[in-house]
């Protein structure tokens, strides 16, 4: 447990206001970062868990497993996850199983308030392993007896993010490049709307809530781009096509240089991600964000941009 944390004291119930000892499971993850330094601002202490911590879940598969990492605690949230199976790492296990172990040592701890990052798409209509795999431990989850929350954030975006870095790089270039036609309906959402929703989500009364935490309004991928063009402070450029069947090639021969390049990833970006952004707005008392241009970009947003 972190050093950081008050030492556990027999407490009762929290007050949901008042700072909690909270397990942060992912914590050395973009989101789990983003999510610690949240909880930190409101004065919450953070017990991490992750693989640089010195905790790797592939050996947290039990509810034994967690109970010693849940003494003192108030609140867990599980921001953990994979976007492919490599080095070892499967769905079944960082998604399923030791989630799946953490809610039950949860439910016999009686450490109520659980929040569940998920993924937008973990639904009925969900087809990728990766997407199947969350909805199971999110399913797992809302069968318990528990305070929880089920988090479904769009493509989250913040500058320190591993896909920003990589969507940022592509909106600098001269023509940006797209996918077939570009028009893939996207809703990313700013790394700060999250982080506030997890927050509220921690003092929360009507908790047993699954949540889509997505941006304003849907847009294109091609606009999400120029968008993100106008945030580096430059107008909008002419796109360049990459050919579906290409982009297939490409992932089926060079898929391991990045999650982005999966086929499986390709196949869930044209797919299409949004949702209605009225729940979330009502549960955070505003609208969600939207990305700003850096001022005197003079580009304004990416609508009717040249393509
Ligand atoms: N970023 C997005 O746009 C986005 C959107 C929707 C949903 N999500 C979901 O949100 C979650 C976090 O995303 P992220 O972008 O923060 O991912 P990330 O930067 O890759 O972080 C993943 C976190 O999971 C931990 N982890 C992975 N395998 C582990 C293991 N075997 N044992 C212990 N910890 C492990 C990592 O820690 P170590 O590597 O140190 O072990 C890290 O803290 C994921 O479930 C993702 O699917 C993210």
């Amino acid at each position: 447990m972190d050093a950081s944390l008050p030492a556990p004291a027999g407490h009762g119930l929290p007050q949901r206001g008042s700072p909690q000892r909270v397990l942060l499971v992912g914590a050395s993850g973009f989101l789990g970062r983003h999510i610690a330094a949240a909880l930190a601002s409101q004065s919450h202490a953070v017990a991490p868990v992750s693989r640089r911590h010195g905790l790797d879940l592939a050996r947290l598969d039990s509810p034994e497993a967690w109970q010693p990492l849940l003494v003192g605690i108030d609140a867990v949230i599980n921001a953990a996850g994979i976007l492919v199976e490599q080095q070892g790492q499967t769905f079944e296990a960082v998604h399923v199983r030791a989630p799946q172990a953490l809610f039950d040592a949860c439910a016999r701890a009686g450490v109520q308030r659980v929040v569940q990052i998920s993924a937008l798409g973990a639904d009925g209509s969900a087809f990728s392993a990766y997407h199947l795999s969350k909805r199971a431990a999110d399913d797992a989850l809302r069968r318990l007896p528990l305070d929880w929350f089920v988090l479904r954030p769009s493509l989250v975006h913040g500058a320190d993010g591993h896909s920003a870095r990589i969507l940022m790089r592509c909106a600098r270039l001269p023509w940006i490049p797209v996918l077939g036609t570009g028009r893939q309906r996207i809703q990313p959402v700013l790394v700060e709307d999250l982080c506030a929703t997890v927050l509220a989500c921690l003092r929360a009364p009507q908790a047993r809530q699954t949540l889509d935490v997505v941006g304003p309004e849907p847009l294109t991928f091609a606009e999400w781009l120029q968008r993100l063009r106008a945030a580096q402070g430059r107008a909008p450029a002419r796109l360049l096509h990459i050919p579906t069947a290409w982009a297939y090639a490409a992932a089926a021969v060079a898929g391991g240089l990045s999650p982005l390049l999966r086929r499986d990833n390709l196949r869930m970006l044209e797919a299409g991600n949004v949702a209605d952004a009225k729940p979330l707005a009502q549960f955070l008392g505003r609208l969600p964000a939207t990305l700003a241009p850096a001022s005197g970009a003079g580009a304004a947003h990416a609508e009717g941009a040249a393509s």
